[in-house]
């Protein structure tokens, strides 16, 4: 039995106390590597497409899409994440749909070219994942892409250090009531049998070289059928 959204949103709501801090942190703590996640994920979009960024917090990759021409929606639980991200926008003369409010009940109609969750997944436990993975599917448009920036599931023989830099994050993050504990998810295989087709995995490193700590996945939404 899944709790009721309600109760996903508690820790969320500890987001605003962090709003003018979070993309900052992140960036530090990790040299750079979460912002070229969720800026690999630029590649897969024209200039027209649709764009969702689910829990977007202040969003700088949402300001690159609409930079580049896309038409952004961004959806965040906590008002000051999208406080800051509306500023941002305004700044830079750009415009996009801004709602604060759960991204777990959206009914958008049409629905998006490409849907993403960029370390916003990673906010659930390993109960409320999937199915939030899976409500997010229900926004792409068939054919369209559902796209994750999130940590790397650690492998290789340097993989225990990736771990242990990894869960730290993690740990952190939950001390301060931002996420629940979880193991580091792999995502394929529950996207997958959602009916998606992987497109691209791009592993992101430090220096480009070492243990993959953070990645990006493109999956492709199955054309409706005739
Ligand atoms: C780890 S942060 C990631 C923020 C942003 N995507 C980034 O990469 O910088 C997770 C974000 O998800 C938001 N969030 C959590 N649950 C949500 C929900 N049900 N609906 C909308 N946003 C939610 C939080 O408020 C927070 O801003």
């Amino acid at each position: 039995m899944h709790a009721p959204i309600a109760e996903k949103k508690i820790k969320s709501r500890n987001y605003d106390a962090v709003a003018g801090i979070y993309e900052t942190l992140a960036n530090l703590y990790s040299f750079g590597l979460i912002r070229r996640a969720k800026l690999a994920e630029l590649d897969y979009l024209k200039t027209g497409d649709r764009v969702l960024y689910l829990g977007a917090g202040s969003g700088e990759e949402a300001v690159a899409a609409a930079r580049a021409g896309a038409r952004v929606t961004a959806i965040d639980l906590s008002a000051r994440m999208i406080e800051r991200l509306r500023r941002r926008m305004a700044r830079k003369g750009l415009t996009a749909e801004l709602i604060a409010g759960d991204a777990l009940v959206l009914a958008p109609d049409p629905l998006f070219d490409a849907v993403c969750g960029n370390y916003f997944f990673n906010v659930f436990g390993p109960d409320d994942m999937p199915v939030v993975l899976a409500k997010a599917a229900t926004y792409v448009r068939p054919g369209g892409y559902l796209m994750i920036a999130d940590m790397a599931p650690p492998s290789g023989p340097l993989g225990p250090l990736a771990w242990l830099y990894l869960k730290f994050g993690l740990s952190f993050f939950w001390l301060l009531g931002l996420a629940s504990q979880h193991p580091i998810y792999d995502y394929r295989p529950h996207v997958e049998r959602l009916g998606f087709r992987q497109v691209a995995l791009n592993d992101h490193r430090l220096l480009g070289i070492g243990p993959a700590l953070y990645r990006t996945l493109v999956f492709a939404k199955p054309e409706a059928s005739a």
